[in-house]
């Protein structure tokens, strides 16, 4: 990989009341790429994005962009820190000013960000084009407009900053099957024009599987299993991975026969379990694994796993 533009090394975040969100996560986001973040709810994915973006400090580990730390570019350039790194958020109308028009919620950040004025207004009326949002938007009002519409006025905010990163938590959550495609299209077109970064977090696989370039699997606040998004569709190694690969209803007929399904709920935060994280849940426990956590394996092909019992055949061939 080339020098990553994102790097957690060994990133812990304990809230309050002892609830451990994210613990000991090392992860590289490399310039340009779209990496997808998956795993139940609970699972630690917003805490990632609010470490990212300097929301949340970590209790222990580094985060950095640009070889810098997060809370170095925070302390010495606010502004620019800010300007980089955009966050489009899972509720897209709660995160609009609800009483400004979307016009002036636009025009805001050039004053705050000092953009030159007109320039700036020109790229925004470009933006608008882009996103199919016609001029009769930036006279409404927050609660006037559709979720669709708020996503997209969230985006033309978020790219009227020229950002190096997007950190899309969720983003077509709620919306209609033909506005989340509308929606990833546009991201995708976003990428492709301008070489944006993205982290995009979903629960929908085949949003992660159509989208990302590879794809990151959180359990319990623990990256459980990193690959390139073909392959972990195909050949999940970790048993966490592959029970979520197995419910994705776009896999192919014969693989919907090897569903995995899960029992129970994820455990508590406060107290996970002993050894690996997953293994009250596992098909595949055996003795060791209530005692021994195991490490984030390299194996190979930009494949990394953190399980003492890794599969390796393809989800197809499982018993
Ligand atoms: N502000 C907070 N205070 C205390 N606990 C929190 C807070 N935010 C999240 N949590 C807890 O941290 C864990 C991870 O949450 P979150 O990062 O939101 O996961 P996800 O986005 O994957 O659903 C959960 O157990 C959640 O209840
Ligand atoms: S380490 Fe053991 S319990 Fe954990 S995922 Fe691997 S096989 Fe399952
Ligand atoms: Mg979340």
């Amino acid at each position: 990989m080339t020098s990553p533009l994102v790097e957690f090394t060994q990133v812990s975040v304990t809230y309050g009341r002892g609830v451990r969100a994210l613990h000991d996560v090392s992860l590289c986001i490399a310039k340009g790429e779209i990496l997808g973040l998956v795993g139940e709810s609970g699972s630690g994915k917003t805490t990632l994005c609010r470490v990212l973006v300097g929301l949340t400090v970590p209790s222990s580990g580094k985060v950095t962009l640009g070889g810098k730390s997060v809370s170095d570019c925070l302390r010495e350039q606010p502004l620019a820190f800010r300007r980089r790194v955009q966050m489009l958020l899972q509720d897209a109308v709660a995160s609009l000013s609800p009483r400004m028009p979307i016009g002036r919620i636009l025009a805001e950040p050039i004053a705050i960000h000092h953009l030159p004025e007109a320039p700036t207004r020109e790229r925004l009326r470009g933006i608008l084009e882009r996103l199919g949002l016609s001029a009769d938007v930036l006279a409404k009002f927050p609660h006037q407009i559709s979720g669709g519409q708020a996503r997209r006025v969230g985006v033309a905010r978020a790219l009227l900053m020229q950002p190096e990163l997007i950190i899309a938590d969720e983003p077509t959550a709620g919306l209609d099957v033909s506005v989340q495609g509308e929606l990833l299209n546009l991201l995708l077109d976003l990428h492709r024009e301008f070489g944006l970064t993205y982290l995009l977090v979903s629960h929908n696989l085949n949003v992660i599987r159509r989208v990302t370039t590879r794809t990151a699997v959180m359990y319990l606040g623990q990256i459980v299993e990193e690959a390139p998004t073909a392959s972990l569709f195909v050949r999940p190694a970790h048993p966490y991975a592959a029970a979520l690969v197995s419910t994705n209803p776009a896999v192919d007929p014969a693989r919907r026969a090897h569903r995995i399904v899960l029992q129970g709920e994820i455990p508590s935060g406060v107290s996970p379990p002993t050894g690996c994280r997953f293994h009250t849940r596992c098909p595949v426990a055996q003795p060791g694994c209530a005692h021994e956590e195991p490490a984030l394996r390299d194996l190979g092909e930009g494949r990394r796993v953190r399980c003492h019992h890794p599969y390796t055949l393809p989800l197809r061939s499982f018993p």
